[in-house]
């Protein structure tokens, strides 16, 4: 099937790339998971860990997919295609229906993080609240934790899945044109607003002994093989890597790019600002000595929010600065996810922009609305009492721990061996600043495979020893609920087949023009 060639666009700047790349990578991943992750692993025993899997795995993986991008013009599938063939495309597709995934809770994560932000405004800040749709009374839980749970028992969670999606279509809608011209404001205000919070938490009183735990090591915990997974997943996850986003990025860059020089630059800004936020977060949970929990959403939902409600003075502006964050951090990472997309569907399919953004909006709500279901099973278990946030929870436990480092996986090897690493250094060096030595070959060829098939050969061992993630607190739900015990396996079967099926079905289809 051969196509007029589209119109895919061009960034028009340097710093223009730089700030969307760097919008992509800082999202809600270096806001909380990071703070979750770190306080999970030990606090400080996390981050050693994680400066190995940033230098020896995130900036060579980042460097490969900007080469990637750049060098064929193309996104992730046809990238692939054009590298490996057939079997390339195969893994592109997954990693792209991976970020399918990952779009639709993403951004149901954000509806939320709307709704607290319209509660920040007051009603997230009175001394208690009920939650009369329980039959919880006032004072049981914190109120932070009561507005969310009784915003989840409405259905106006659907109505900011509709309003984030709108969000995102706006700034998506002229391609590369309008991402740029967004990333330009939002941006540079999320570090403005990082500032604002980070100078807050540590001048609170103790807020430095935060900072202490964040900083001090832990060497013990680096012989359990689920700390790296932690830190690899991470470095993925937090660089954007391995759905395709960053290849998508690349491939509208003139070709005569610094690529190596972005890649370093992306990575730092990206690092710095996760360790800044480590701070801001860490700093005020000691200053009101509350301990944090592991679970992701519930440190950004409850936790934070209980903090900020203890400071001295300027709650709500606090608070209002730390939702708005949250929010436009995300938006800048949802757009490109949602670009990775479309433009893959795009280069396959040779579709208008209009119609490609339509159908992938119109799938992405649906499965946004679907992890927004507001039905509360137990608000009793401790995060995931409803129905939409336990699915979420099963399906990002897959696509964050194993999707990401298998995709990761493949595309080193296919990059790495069939096109050979050596190939795509010699292009990356052709424009870039610093030269990027034989070292590089030997990560792509080597150790980052050999790494990344340890970690997960040994967590998918666990998994299947110790009993399937999730099984056990859905043990827990009561009666009438019973149906949710089979989730586990149900959104383990649905994230494996679809992302295997559609792939295939995809890369069945037609093939792309011929490339020179
Ligand atoms: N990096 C973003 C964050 O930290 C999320 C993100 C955007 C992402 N695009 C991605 C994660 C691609 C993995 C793959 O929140």
């Amino acid at each position: 099937m051969s196509q007029a060639p589209i119109d895919r666009g061009r960034w028009k700047t340097r710093i223009g790339f730089i700030l969307a790349a760097s919008g992509s990578a800082i999202g809600l991943g270096n806001i909380v998971f990071f703070s979750a992750n770190a306080y999970k692993f030990g606090g400080g025993a996390f981050y050693l860990p994680y400066l190995l899997a940033l230098f020896a795995i995130g900036i060579p993986v980042m460097m490969l997919e900007f080469g990637l991008g750049s060098k064929t013009g193309r996104a992730f599938p046809e990238a692939l295609h054009i590298v490996a063939g057939k079997k390339g495309e195969f893994v592109g597709w997954w990693g792209i229906l991976n970020a399918g995934f990952l779009t639709m809770y993403y951004i149901t994560i954000l509806s939320w993080v709307l709704g607290m932000l319209i509660g920040s405004f007051g009603a997230l800040w009175q001394p208690t609240m009920a939650v009369p749709a329980f039959d919880i009374p006032e004072g049981v839980l914190p109120t932070a934790t009561a507005y969310f749970f009784q915003m989840l028992t409405t259905a106006k969670p659907l109505i900011f899945v509709v309003i984030v999606w709108a969000l995102n279509v706006l700034i998506i809608r002229r391609g590369v044109q309008s991402i740029e011209a967004v990333t330009k404001v939002f941006v540079p205000l999320m570090w403005i607003f990082m500032a604002i919070l980070i100078v807050r938490g540590v001048t609170l009183p103790n807020g430095t002994q935060g900072v202490y735990l964040l900083f001090t090591p832990n060497f013990d915990v680096m012989k359990d093989p689920a700390v790296w997974q932690g830190a690899f997943s991470q470095i993925f996850f937090t660089l954007s890597l391995g759905f395709g986003t960053m290849v998508a990025y690349a491939s509208y860059l003139p070709k005569n790019s610094d690529l190596a020089g972005n890649s370093f630059v992306t990575s730092f800004l990206n690092c710095g600002f996760e360790y800044l936020a480590g701070l801001a977060v860490f700093s005020v949970l000691f200053a009101f000595a509350i301990v944090p929990q592991a679970s992701t959403l519930s440190m950004m939902f409850f936790i934070v929010p209980q903090g900020i409600a203890q400071m001295p003075a300027g709650v709500q502006l606090f608070g209002i600065v730390f939702f708005l964050l949250l929010l436009i951090a995300g938006l800048t990472s949802s757009v490109s996810l949602i670009e990775g997309i479309v433009s893959a569907l795009r280069d396959k399919f040779g579709w208008a922009r209009g119609k490609t953004i339509a159908v992938a909006a119109g799938i992405g709500v649906i499965g946004s609305c679907m992890f927004a279901l507001p039905q509360v099973v137990d608000p009793g278990l401790e995060n995931n009492g409803t129905i939409g946030l336990t699915l979420l929870d099963l399906i990002d436990h897959w696509v964050f721990s194993y999707g990401l480092l298998a995709i990761g996986l493949a595309q080193c090897i296919l990059v790495g061996w069939v096109l050979g690493a050596s190939k795509i250094r010699a292009y990356i060096n052709e424009n870039s600043s610093t030269r990027i030595g034989p070292w590089f070959d030997v990560l792509i060829k080597f150790v980052i495979p050999a790494a990344l098939a340890f970690i997960l050969g040994y967590s998918l061992y666990n998994e299947f020893q110790n009993g399937l993630y999730g099984m056990a607190y859905n043990e827990n739900y009561r009666e009438g609920a019973e149906f949710m015990r089979a989730a586990p396996v149900a959104v383990l079967m649905v994230w494996f087949l679809t992302s295997t099926f559609v792939a295939l079905l995809l890369t069945k289809r037609g093939n792309y023009a011929q490339e020179s």
